[in-house]
């Protein structure tokens, strides 16, 4: 039972923010959501390969008095994830929460994307959560289990204006590991489950429309296309991911949350 003057939603768990920098200033869905673990009594550990990033939200985290470390490495190399996991083990002494963030898009079709750019996509959205999750396994499964949260985006189940066959491929299949590994470790401990964001405006999306010459109207449209009319923030995936991490959401597996305004309501699809 709960009771008034709690402590945080994860008071005292270990857990790894996978990509908790940002390619920018501002909030990104990996930098919030390391910063609100920490805000709810987390120890957390910021993996990035950007090093200049991962050490700024650590810094952010510090300069509020929680407790946080960094480590820096490319998550697609096996290795890499394996000791990001060790250093969790020897920072924290164990790890309880993995969070899955890093995950990248090239625009294109079936007919126009080579294959240097899928198997780019797939590498760092997908076999990179396959690294990091067979690693985190044995750690998670000890003191009673724990839980995996993997951020995919909407366009995993829905398609959008334009084409994007590598990441909504690749995003539906990290959906699906997801399911996967809800299914082998229900009787284990460890829970997993996934965050689906529609529009969110973070600095990836910004700069990436901030080279049009139209930016504020892009901005405007993508808002407008949101039921809610407006788009998310890094705090609304933050805040979901931290719900399906925490123990209130202790008999919750295998979902896909999604965090879009309605988005899929109006694109005649809220089954997902
Ligand atoms: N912004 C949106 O509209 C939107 C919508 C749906 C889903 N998403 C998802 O949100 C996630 C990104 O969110 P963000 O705002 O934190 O992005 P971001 O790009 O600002 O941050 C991601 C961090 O991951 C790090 N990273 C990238 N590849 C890595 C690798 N191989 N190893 C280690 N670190 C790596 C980057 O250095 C960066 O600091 C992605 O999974 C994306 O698909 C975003």
């Amino acid at each position: 039972m709960t009771k008034i003057g709690k402590p945080g939603r994860v008071e005292g768990k270990r857990i790894a923010v996978i990509g908790g920098g940002s390619v920018g200033p501002g909030w990104g869905n990996g930098k919030a959501a390391a910063v609100l673990y920490a805000r709810e009594g987390g120890q957390v550990l910021v993996v990035d390969q950007n090093g200049k990033a991962a050490i700024e939200t650590v810094d952010l985290i510090q300069g509020e008095g929680g407790r946080a470390a960094s480590f820096v490495g490319d998550m697609t190399d096996p290795e890499a994830a394996a000791a990001a996991v060790a250093e969790a083990v020897s920072a924290f002494g164990g790890l309880d929460i993995l969070h899955y963030n890093i995950g990248i898009s090239t625009r294109g079709g079936i007919g126009d994307t080579p294959y240097e750019d899928w198997r780019r996509v797939f590498s760092i959205n997908l076999d990179a959560a396959f690294h990091i999750t067979q690693a985190a396994l044995p750690e998670l499964e000890k003191n009673g289990g724990g839980a995996i949260v993997y951020i995919t985006t909407l366009a995993a189940h829905l398609n959008g204006p334009y084409p994007y066959v590598g990441y909504e491929t690749s995003k539906a299949a990290l959906s699906r590991l997801s399911r996967s590994v809800a299914t082998e470790y229900a009787a284990r401990g460890v829970r997993s489950n996934t965050v689906v964001p529609g529009m969110i405006d973070t600095p990836h999306v910004q700069a990436h429309i901030a080279t049009a010459a139209n930016a504020e109207m892009i901005a405007k449209t993508r808002a407008g296309q949101v039921p809610m009319k407006r788009q998310g923030t890094g705090w609304d995936v933050a805040e979901a991911a931290l719900f399906l991490a925490s123990d209130a959401a202790g008999f919750i597996t295998g979902v896909d949350l999604r965090v879009d305004g309605g988005m899929a309501i109006l694109m005649g699809n809220a089954a997902i």
